[in-house]
């Protein structure tokens, strides 16, 4: 199935499934050799989008993708990076943390990006997420710092992370770069912003939602709700397909173009990441597996 592509702005397009790389090294293996695995299994389906965070691993997931990346270069000019910064937290590494906060000062997040963009290799970040709203910001400060950052060069585009539509519309108001996504929770076990407002703001603002993790950090397919996950199973069998893949299909199906974050260090899951895209739900398809995961019927 050929993987369609999203634009997220006149300049930057992404594939319609990313790769999130919070637990690229959590299996304990960081190797060059696995993460390119990895890597090269998402570009075997077209999914050139890669999606990290300074902060992912422990600040060792950048560092790890970046170790790659200087022995396989050629692999940069086929990829886009989105990585994010703003939550510092408390780690052996920033022995200064005294608590977990965010900051999105424009020293920091600037300083952050050089980081970044140091410890990947490469000269640009294709688009840059704050990680979480910062009750501190500065809209003005943060502001400035995210459009001189795109002026410069460094940045390719403006997302947030986390962010209600009040406080996207608050450093909007204070940047001329559009704010081009919001990367929140999205799944059939979390799948409030379908009625919070979060998807209709971004829908209002053509701004393009991700789904972090799309299948619940792994607890859809592990069958909590028995309901839904026989239901999976059924669409499963039906489409002749796996449990995950209907699971994301269901979020490929809404109109506001949900582009799923997808999370998986297993080459064979990554292999199958693609499976979704062949699967058409319609609309009764779509409640079925909203009610099932609602636990009850629509009003
Ligand atoms: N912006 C944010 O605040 C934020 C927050 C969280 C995540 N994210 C992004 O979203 C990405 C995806 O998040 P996620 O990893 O939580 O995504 P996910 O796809 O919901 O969950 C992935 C987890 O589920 C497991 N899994 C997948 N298929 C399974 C199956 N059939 N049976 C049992 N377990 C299964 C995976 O294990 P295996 O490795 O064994 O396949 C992995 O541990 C992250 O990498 C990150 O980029 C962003």
């Amino acid at each position: 199935m050929q993987m369609t592509r999203t634009q997220l702005t006149d300049e930057i397009d992404v594939s319609r499934l990313i790769y999130g790389m919070w637990r690229l090294i959590d299996d304990g293996d960081d190797s060059p050799k696995t993460v390119q695995a990895k890597l090269e299994a998402c570009l075997e389906q077209q999914i050139t989008t890669m999606d990290q965070a300074d902060i992912y691993g422990d600040y060792g997931s950048e560092a790890a993708f970046g170790k790659m990346l200087a022995q396989a270069p050629h692999l940069k000019d086929k990829i886009e990076i989105i990585t994010k910064c703003d939550i510092c937290l408390i780690s052996d590494k920033h022995p200064d943390h005294r608590v977990k906060f965010y900051d999105t000062s424009a020293e920091y997040i600037t300083a952050q990006v050089d980081n970044s963009l140091t410890l990947m290799g490469v000269e640009k970040i294709d688009v840059l997420l704050l990680h979480r709203p910062d009750l501190m910001m500065d809209h003005h400060d943060t502001g400035r710092a995210l459009d001189r950052l795109v002026e410069d060069g460094k940045v390719g585009g403006i997302g947030v992370s986390n962010f209600k539509p009040w406080d996207i519309s608050l450093l909007q108001s204070a940047m001329h770069t559009p704010i081009c996504t919001n990367q929140i929770e999205i799944s059939l076990s979390a799948h409030h912003a379908f009625t919070n407002g979060d998807i209709a703001f971004c829908q209002e603002h053509q701004i393009v939602p991700m789904a972090w993790s799309p299948l619940g950090g792994g607890t859809l397919m592990t069958g909590q709700n028995t309901e839904l996950s026989q239901m999976l199973n059924d669409m499963a069998t039906e489409f002749g397909t796996s449990p995950a893949a209907v699971a994301i299909a269901w979020l490929l199906a809404h109109p506001s173009g949900i582009l799923p974050v997808m999370g998986s260090n297993n080459l064979e899951r990554i292999a199958g990441f693609s499976d979704a895209l062949s699967i058409t739900l319609d609309r009764q398809s779509w409640y079925q597996l909203y009610t099932a995961a609602l636990g009850h019927e629509v009003p």
